[in-house]
């Protein structure tokens, strides 16, 4: 049986969360808000992607402000966000939008532009546009699993959640309000129908939950048991000049972290490097002293970097590395990936300002 609607949007209209880009009730979207919000909360929680969203939207106010702006400027204002082929996109799409003069107003338009895919351009369609389609990102998924108790686990079952979360549609209250329904299912997701502990008693979709009538709706959506992620190792070296300046380099475009700033170090091996080996790497030779070693979680595996410091008076045995000496004061607008930053403060480098 679909699910009511109109419960869903009763339940919305009060208890709907307030968002820098979210309209407000009766006021229309501003796509560039919603565009923006939606590519930063991929795979990103709504705390973590404030601050982001309100420094990008005063940075750049307009999709041309955004199309305009150097490349390594965008990296750094995205620098610990996290998946940074998204902001290299963000920017390949606003250039793109400048050129069209504007947002397109369909999915088909919205998902032929750079890093838009299917969840994003029929969030931004719905949400901006009023197009009657029903965004399924992981919220969407957990809520239509539970409501019809698939015993399918993810990430197999995720077309039979498409298709069954496109049928919330059947009910002609949700295609009346595209923009409202998509984000009363986000709320809903976030607020009532969360991963651990549901408060069904709260839920205006109880009385036709499948999992809720199982008694154990937390067990929903069951997930195939996760592969355990290998490990990496590498090193990284941090000199500083008499001024406090750090030796720098910027990744290549493609790959991992592609396009932002890092360390000098080594490649990222499946197994550890002895002393000798790690000083091999070194850029320059220095009395290099080991600051310790920083953790960090990648989707595909978690690596293991042990940091190295020397000091150096001047940069002049690096001038033929590839890198740049940043100034103490710049390092904080530098495009520094969270993994980097990690390193940087556990060798006692500032780069937050
Ligand atoms: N998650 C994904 N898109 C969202 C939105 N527009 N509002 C709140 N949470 C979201």
């Amino acid at each position: 049986m679909t699910p009511s609607a109109s419960a869903l949007l009763d339940w919305y209209a009060h208890q709907r969360r307030v968002l820098p880009w979210r309209a407000l009730p009766g006021q229309v979207a501003d796509p560039y808000a919603v565009w923006l919000s939606e590519i930063m909360l991929q795979q990103t929680t709504v705390t973590t992607v404030m601050p982001y969203y309100e420094r990008f939207l005063k940075c750049y106010p307009t999709v041309q402000v955004l199309a305009a702006a150097p490349q390594q400027e965008v990296l750094a204002l995205w620098a610990g966000l996290g998946y940074y082929s998204r902001a290299r996109n963000l920017h390949a799409c606003a250039q793109k939008l400048a050129q069209l003069g504007g947002f397109p107003s369909d999915v088909e338009g919205l998902q032929a532009l750079p890093g838009i895919g299917a969840y994003t351009a029929r969030a931004i369609a719905a949400i901006a546009f009023g197009v009657p389609v029903v965004p399924v990102d992981g919220n969407v998924e957990r809520i239509t699993s539970r409501l019809h108790a698939i015993e399918e686990p993810l990430p197999a079952a995720r077309r039979q959640l498409d298709r069954l979360a496109t049928l919330l549609n059947d009910d002609p209250q949700a295609r009346e309000a595209p923009s409202d329904f998509a984000q009363a299912l986000f709320d809903l997701g976030a607020g009532l129908c969360t991963p651990r502990r549901p408060s069904c008693l709260m839920c205006p979709w109880r009385a036709t939950c499948k999992a809720y009538a199982t008694g154990a709706p937390q067990r929903f959506p069951v997930r195939a048991p996760r592969k355990t992620k290998p490990e990496r190792y590498g090193v990284v070296f941090v000199t500083s000049d008499r001024q406090g300046a750090i030796w720098l380099r910027q990744r290549p475009e493609k790959g991992l972290l592609g396009g932002m700033t890092e360390l000098p170090g080594s490649a990222w091996l499946d197994s550890a490097l002895s002393l000798p080996e790690m000083l091999q790497e070194a850029p320059v030779e220095a009395a290099w002293k080991e600051a310790g070693q920083i953790r960090h979680v990648f989707t595909h595996f978690t690596l293991q970097l042990r940091v190295m410091v020397a000091r150096l008076a001047d940069f002049a045995a690096l001038h033929n590395q590839p890198g740049f000496a940043c100034p103490p004061e710049r390092v904080a607008h530098q495009a520094l990936p969270s993994v980097m930053q990690k390193c940087l403060t556990l060798a006692g480098v500032a780069s937050v300002d």
